[in-house]
């Protein structure tokens, strides 16, 4: 063979691996509506950056007439590039190739860029797409994605991994993105669950579909699985670009700060009007994050959106500065904390602390769910994990109380007790163990069933209670709160306080792990 006929070779294997498992497969993905691995990789990188790595692997198995049948790339096209100038790197499962389930060499090609990953601190994306284990080479292939579970947990608080179900995602398959930083799911292509609609229809007699069951509106409303729902794969690709920003490439690193010019009024006089005077009357803590972030509305990225909707987690700027905000939601179950916004906020505030992500926490609660429903499943456990979650934090962490600060939820939310940085309160906040109504009706019970009008001491006694605890002013005199602020200076606060705290040092005792209630 001539050397040029040796290039010749080259140029064939490569065009041949462009090609996954054929002009016919490709239609047909694009025919469900969904793009091929290798158009989701030029979508999400930087034109030109991608590098691939182990584009002519195949497969080694032998049975079923595998041996006959071979796909350069064997599924999954694995490899490096840039999202914004910044490296990650990536997997794309290719369904064009015995509809993407994973073999051993396969894994390997995973495992090989996780490695690399890990050792050069950058995030990992994963595009799923796959069938789940390659039936014809049984356990070799369920001990492939044992080695990505393995490697997912060794990566997990090193670098972030996101994780976008662009397919089906089934069995144990489920178990390497669920334990991901993030996971995307794309409306009505995607879907995700251990055991399938025929299993469940022959175990429990539940007839659903595969959408259902385990489609995104399922996992980002019922389940929480995934955390973001996108309506199509250039929207998911987009969020997962718009995430990155947010982050630093690995956990030794900070996150990127933007630069920032400021107008020179950082006032927001709209805060002073937005909460209702009413103490009972809802409003959209939402509308108080868009006027303490760099951009408003636009500035605020809110992750699990459609999940436990009475707690908002999210990420945002403050002068150019990256941070992760938790804020109790007043226009859903009166902010109060429950089973699922405990796990929600615990595991958003565990990924900022991983990966050095200031916190700015927003408090309106008026204590946690009562109910036999909360109680059974678990809300001391759950409850606690957000608690644990805070104290663990080494971040700076900044809280602002705009309203009700009360009972265990005014300790659990990122209270000066639990190690927060800086805490304000706006003047009309009310800190204290239960509401005044509540409160006067057990300390006075006596004296109000003795009185000649209950209805009138029980009214005198409330009032009592309210002027005495219903304010910042207590929390205040013991330092628990470190300045109650007009609500349109607090972004101006933030500045600084961020700012004043970019520095911060804060370790842990010495341990293997802590014992996290899980
Ligand atoms: C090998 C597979 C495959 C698999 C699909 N294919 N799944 N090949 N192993 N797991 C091949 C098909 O033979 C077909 O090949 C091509 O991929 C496309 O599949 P279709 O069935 O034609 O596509 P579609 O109708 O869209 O259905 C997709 C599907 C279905 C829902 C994924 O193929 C399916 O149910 N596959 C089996 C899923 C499964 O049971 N996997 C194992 C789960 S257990 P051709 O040559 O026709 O293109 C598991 C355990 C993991 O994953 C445990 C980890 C711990």
């Amino acid at each position: 063979m001539t050397l040029q006929e040796k290039f010749e070779v080259l140029d064939k294997k490569n065009a041949e691996a462009l090609l996954g498992g054929g002009q016919v497969r490709i239609d047909a993905q694009h025919k469900r509506h969904k793009l091929t691995a290798r158009e989701r990789i030029d979508l999400l990188l930087d034109a030109g950056t991608f590098e691939e790595i182990g584009k002519f692997v195949m497969h080694r198995c032998k049975d079923f007439g595998m041996e006959k049948e071979h796909y350069l790339g064997d599924g999954v096209i694995t490899g490096y590039g840039k999202v914004n100038g910044r490296l990650v790197y990536v997997f794309s499962q290719d369904f064009t190739v015995f509809g993407g389930s994973l073999s051993e060499s396969y894994a390997e090609k995973i495992c090989k860029i996780m490695d690399l990953a890990m050792k050069n601190g950058a995030p990992v994306i994963g595009l799923n797409d796959s069938g789940g284990a390659r039936i014809q080479e049984g356990v070799v292939s369920l001990a492939g994605y044992a080695d990505i579970f393995y490697k997912n947990v060794m990566a997990s608080g090193v670098i972030p991994q996101i994780s976008a179900i662009m397919g089906p995602c089934a069995g144990g398959a489920v178990y390497s993105p669920a334990m991901t930083d993030f996971v995307l799911m794309v409306e009505n292509t995607s879907y995700m669950f251990v055991t399938g609609p025929n299993v469940v229809k022959t175990v429990t007699h539940e007839e659903v579909s595969s959408e259902d069951l385990g489609g995104a509106s399922a996992h980002s409303s019922k389940s929480g699985v995934t955390h973001f729902s996108c309506t199509n794969e250039a929207e998911c690709i987009e969020y997962i670009k718009n995430l990155l920003g947010f982050m630093p490439q690995n956990c030794e690193e900070e996150a990127p700060v933007l630069p920032y010019e400021s107008t020179g009024n950082e006032l927001r006089p709209i805060l002073n009007t937005l909460i209702p005077d009413n103490p009972n009357q809802p409003y959209d803590m939402r509308e108080v994050v868009y006027q303490l972030v760099d951009k408003g509305d636009e500035g605020f990225v809110e992750v699990h959106k459609n999940y436990a909707e009475n707690i908002i987690v999210g990420f945002a700027r403050i002068g150019g500065r990256s941070i992760g905000i938790v804020g109790n939601q007043p226009s859903v179950l009166a902010g109060v904390l429950d089973n699922n916004s405990s796990k929600k906020a615990a595991r958003f505030v565990r990924f900022c602390d991983c990966f050095n992500i200031p916190l700015l926490v927003l408090v309106d609660v008026p204590g946690f769910l009562p109910g036999t429903d909360q109680e059974w499943n678990g809300i001391i456990n759950n409850g606690s994990k957000l608690l644990y979650a805070f104290c663990e934090a080494t971040v700076p962490r900044v809280t602002v109380i705009t309203r009700k600060a009360y009972g265990g939820a005014y300790d659990v939310m990122n209270s000066k007790h639990i190690g927060a940085d800086l805490n304000y309160a706006w003047p009309a906040a009310e800190i204290a163990v239960m509401g005044a109504q509540g409160a006067a009706e057990i300390i006075f019970k006596k004296e109000i069933s003795e009185a000649e009008n209950p209805a009138e001491k029980l009214k005198e006694k409330v009032d009592e209670y309210t002027q005495k605890f219903a304010t910042p002013y207590r929390a205040a005199h013991r330092g628990y709160i470190d300045e109650v602020i007009m609500p349109e200076e607090t972004r101006k606060k933030l500045m600084s306080a961020f700012e004043m705290l970019e520095n911060k040092v804060a370790t842990l005792p010495r341990k293997k792990h802590g014992n996290i209630q899980l």
